[in-house]
């Protein structure tokens, strides 16, 4: 630790005034430049004094990073403290970030990036230039409260590393085209402007992705970081849309915002659409996704295809993981049944029937098999049990040892979410993504025990069989008042668990005077009140507007039926879960109610008060 110090300390001497040009540099400002790490891989860099409080009255004081012309600077706090007097960091003690440079240079008129006060928490712990120059510019008034500054560490990163694998189409920022031939690699990557910096204001970019005919494309989203939060994509003005076409009329895979982790996504056919559109006033990281033209598949055992997903892997460092876990040695090799291990692809069928060996006879001992279904485009698997009787020699269901596991991709890894046995029926199974596995183990044989038989599905409407679904968005239904003056609607896979990093709306378009009134009859969402990502809840949120509606709270955890009316003739209902834990969900009826009918029949409702009506449908704006 001590040497560190000692490091940044000699550092501390450097004047950079006399290394750079004198007039670029905004005169008032001393500087400290670190152009080199001396053969380690990090350098340290600290506040001066650190961890001694930092000096007051710094008027400007410039720690200057250079790397060379293909690198970028990365630099991470491991501590600090900058007095924070001002919410926005823009008066009294802040340090003034300079992300995006050509030169180490800076004046009054450079643009900065951000400003930064307060605490670790209150900063992002790396930051990343997109040129070979960060700046760092620190400002201090009387330093009363002691705090200590900021004490981090550098390093250069090789900028090639982040290069598109595509071409930039001609007379565009970041318009790309990605295409299969037989001269390109069948796989590679491709990031948002300027990754691993922030990514710039108000942009668009568009990624075409092109794959040979009896090919599609994979893209797996490893990282995405956009705006913070659990705001539902439809009210972000940063977001990631994946088409599965040519262009963006083609259906809506996949909609991404906020952050996410490890998301695949499968083309249907030939073609892939992606749009990027940045929109906030704070850019995120952005994203760093791969790429790969798959022939379309013809592996049909569960092992060829895992033996594939690992070949992959080895050849594409940083390519999904798959981590499947030995099954324990429950019996001698030979009376193993393996030929139930089966690849179900829904371009050879949409739907059908599993069971185990030999059902409606009793399963043999010993058997052992992996079903692994492979959806495309937008599919979810859905599996519906008709019949469950597995062995259980002694009735505590936490001892299960014949068994039906559940796995699903989360984050890139196949990770177990179910475990059945006994002979209680499962609810129903939705996958979370184009794919989902089955694993059934069998290791007694009972003349009393059938097995299993269900049924598989590979739908694109999530289970939701009401409403018409909306192509624009990949989990959407309209229930429209000229058609249709009351039903139901529920939650996506209900009653079975709902899939988990899963996003529907459900949009109410009344006439005239109408409201609509929604009565909850079942509501199991997995969260706790007030719902927020601070308490990692999935949430029901209902709304007025397109927007988010402040006069509703959301809704999350279990309740008892309850009743929820809309003001107007249009009403928004959004469920977003997220990546852990999952709830039944919930089931509901609506009716589209008339005012003149509701002053007769029942109590008025609340009036709020709104400026201004829109008399244009909220609906017009997801159809343009
Ligand atoms: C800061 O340090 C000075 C000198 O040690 C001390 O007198 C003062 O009380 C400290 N201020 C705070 C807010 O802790
Ligand atoms: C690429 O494919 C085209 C048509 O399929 C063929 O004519 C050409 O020779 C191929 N080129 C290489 C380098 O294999
Ligand atoms: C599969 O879907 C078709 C068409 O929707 C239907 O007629 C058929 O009965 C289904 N088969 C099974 C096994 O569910
Ligand atoms: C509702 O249905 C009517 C009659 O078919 C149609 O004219 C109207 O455009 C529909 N509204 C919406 C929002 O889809
Ligand atoms: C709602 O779901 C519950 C629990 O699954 C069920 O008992 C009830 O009949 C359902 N009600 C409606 C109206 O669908
Ligand atoms: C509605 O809100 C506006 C602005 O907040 C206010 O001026 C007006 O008095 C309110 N009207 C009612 C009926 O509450």
């Amino acid at each position: 630790m001590k040497s560190h110090y000692e490091t940044s300390a000699a550092l501390l001497l450097l004047k950079c005034i006399i290394l750079m040009a004198v007039d670029a540099v905004n005169p008032g400002c001393d500087c400290l430049v670190f152009s080199a790490t001396y053969g380690k891989e990090y350098g340290v860099f600290s506040s001066q004094d650190y961890p001694k409080p930092y000096p007051s009255h710094v008027d400007c004081l410039l720690y200057t990073f250079v790397a060379h012309k293909d690198e970028i600077v990365e630099i991470t706090f491991k501590d600090f403290d900058i007095y924070k007097s001002h919410l926005d960091c823009l008066k009294g003690d802040y340090l003034k970030v300079f992300l995006h440079l050509e030169k180490g240079e800076v004046n009054e008129l450079s643009p900065w990036s951000r400003v930064l006060c307060g605490s670790l928490q209150d900063i992002p712990p790396v930051l990343y230039s997109s040129g070979p120059a960060l700046i760092l510019e620190l400002h201090s008034q009387s330093n009363l409260n002691n705090a200590t500054g900021f004490v981090g560490s550098f390093r250069f990163i090789d900028k090639r590393s982040f290069q598109t694998d595509g071409q930039r189409l001609a007379g565009t920022d970041c318009d790309y085209q990605l295409i299969s031939n037989n001269l390109t690699r069948s796989r590679g990557r491709f990031f948002s402007p300027r990754y691993p910096s922030n990514y710039p204001q108000h942009i668009k970019c568009t990624y075409k992705l092109r794959a040979r005919s009896r090919e599609r494309v994979r893209v797996l989203f490893e990282e995405v970081m956009l705006e913070k939060g659990d705001v539902s994509c439809l009210n972000r003005a940063d977001v990631i849309k994946v088409y599965d076409g040519r262009n963006n009329l083609a259906p809506t895979i996949a909609m991404l915002c906020n952050e996410v982790t490890e998301q695949e996504v499968l083309s249907t056919g030939s073609d892939m659409y992606i749009e990027f559109i940045s929109n906030s006033d704070l850019p995120g990281q952005g994203f760093k996704a791969l790429f790969q033209f798959q022939p379309v598949a013809t592996l049909t055992t569960t092992s060829d295809r895992l033996h594939s997903i690992e070949t992959e892997k080895s050849t594409l460092a940083t390519g999904p993981v798959t981590h499947i876990k030995k099954m324990p040695d429950t019996g001698s090799p030979a009376t193993t049944i393996t030929n139930c291990d089966m690849v179900i692809y829904s371009d050879n069928s949409k739907n059908g029937t599993i069971s185990s060996p030999g059902y409606p006879e009793p399963y043999p001992a010993h058997s052992y098999c992996r079903l692994d279904f492979q959806g495309r485009g937008k599919e979810r698997v859905q599996i519906i049990f008709r019949d469950f009787d597995l062995f259980n020699p002694n009735d505590d269901a936490k001892e299960c040892i014949d068994a039906l596991l559940v796995y699903v991709q989360i984050d890139g890894r196949l990770e177990r979410v179910d475990n059945h046995c006994g002979q209680t029926l499962p609810r129903p199974i939705m996958s979370n993504g184009p794919g989902l596995m089955l694993e059934f183990k069998g290791v007694y044989s009972s003349r009393n025990s059938r097995g299993y038989l269900a049924e598989y599905s590979f739908i694109e409407n999530y289970g939701i069989h009401s409403g018409e679904q909306i192509a624009n968005l990949p989990c959407a239904f309209t229930f429209n008042g000229t058609m249709q003056r009351s039903g139901v609607l529920y939650s996506p896979n209900f009653p079975g668990y709902y899939p988990r990093d899963t996003e529907c709306h459900y949009f109410f378009q009344g006439i005239n005077d109408d409201t609509i009134h929604i009565k909850f009859h079942h509501f199991d969402v997995e969260g706790v009140p007030p719902c927020e990502a601070i308490s990692a809840s999935d949430y029901v949120e209902f709304s007025n507007f397109m927007a988010r509606d402040r006069r509703y709270e959301r809704y999350c955890g279990q309740k008892e039926a309850f009743e929820i009316k809309s003001d107007r003739k249009f009403f928004r209902i959004t469920f977003r879960s997220n990546d852990r834990l999952d709830g039944t969900g919930f089931n509901a009826s609506y009716r589209f109610v008339r005012k003149m009918e509701q002053s007769v029949s029942s109590q008025p409702v609340a009036k709020a008060n709104h400026s201004g009506t829109c008399d244009i449908s909220p609906l017009l704006f997801i159809f343009s």
